[in-house]
């Protein structure tokens, strides 16, 4: 696996994979890279074949904490980072290059520019931490900008992460495809996310709930419920059972306007705080 640390080493590597490979795909992440992760590169390799016929594409993965997505009163200082772990785990994934740049590659002095996101970035998590879609598009766009990938994927567990980075490749023209790969769950249903590693073990054990209830609202819906009813039922049990729900609410796909009518364009999501970590999740509403 190459290491590239420099624009210099990152042109270099990709020089030298496109010239072996042809296509190129990129996952990109913040390290603290679990099972998740590790399917978004196979989704990257099988997705971007078709871009890079007869060889299968390059794919590489790039690790920055990016500090212009994190609120000031986040998580920034304590986000896990563990870059020996995470470039094991990508060299033993079949990773091809790790990019690692850091705040001066990415936020060079006197820089001055950022994207303005609106759409599908301002409810919910747009709402929750304001300037957060602002930091992930501009990262994004500068990820794009340096890695020049074919593909790209993201996670479905960031669901309006995914439709805000959509919508910005489509509204800027940038020769990018944007992939999203289905959510990994552990084996009781909790979705895996970085963040996961900061439940305490009674607050582990209840954290499934979640996905529990966003299925539940799915299957009342199913069966003849209004979404106001299988909400507020989501919600109140959330509740009960300690969360603090941030929000629960049924979507369209890829505006995330609210809507009441469940099916293949509308989408469950939530967020609730348990203890000192917020969850996210979401599930397709029928
Ligand atoms: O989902 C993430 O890990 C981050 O938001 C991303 C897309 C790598 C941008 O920093």
């Amino acid at each position: 696996m190459l290491i590239a640390r420099t624009r210099e080493e990152l042109a270099d590597a990709v020089t030298a994979l496109r010239a072996r490979h042809g296509g190129l795909a990129l996952v990109p992440t913040m390290g603290a890279l679990h099972a998740g992760h590790l399917t978004l590169l196979s989704v990257a390799r099988e997705t971007a074949r078709a871009v890079s016929q007869p060889a299968a594409p390059a794919v590489a993965a790039s690790i920055f904490v990016n500090p212009t997505q994190f609120g000031p009163l986040e998580d920034f200082g304590r986000y896990p980072r563990d870059e020996a772990g995470d470039l094991g785990k990508l060299a033993d994934a079949g990773c091809d290059l790790a990019w690692l740049p850091d705040v001066s590659v990415m936020y060079p002095a006197g820089d001055a520019t950022f994207i303005e996101v609106g759409g599908p970035a301002l409810g919910w998590e747009g709402a929750a931490r304001p300037g957060h879609f602002r930091g992930v598009a501009t990262v994004v766009a500068k990820l794009f900008g340096q890695v020049r990938p074919d593909a790209a994927v993201f996670g479905d567990k960031d669901w309006q992460q995914l439709q805000v980075i959509r919508r910005m490749a489509a509204d800027l023209s940038l020769p990018v495809r944007v992939i999203g790969a289905p959510v990994v769950r552990a084996a009781d249903g909790l979705a895996m996310s970085s963040r996961n590693r900061f439940l305490t073990p009674p607050e582990k054990a209840r954290a499934p709930l979640l996905y529990a209830v966003l299925c539940a609202a799915r299957d009342a819906m199913a069966g003849g419920q209004s979404a106001g009813d299988a909400l507020t039922a989501g919600r109140d049990r959330l509740e009960e059972n300690g969360f603090v729900t941030d929000y629960l609410a049924l979507v369209e796909n890829a505006t995330l306007l609210q809507t009441d009518r469940a099916g293949a364009g509308a989408r469950l999501i939530a967020a609730a705080r348990l203890g000192g970590v917020r969850l996210l999740d979401n599930i397709a509403s029928a």
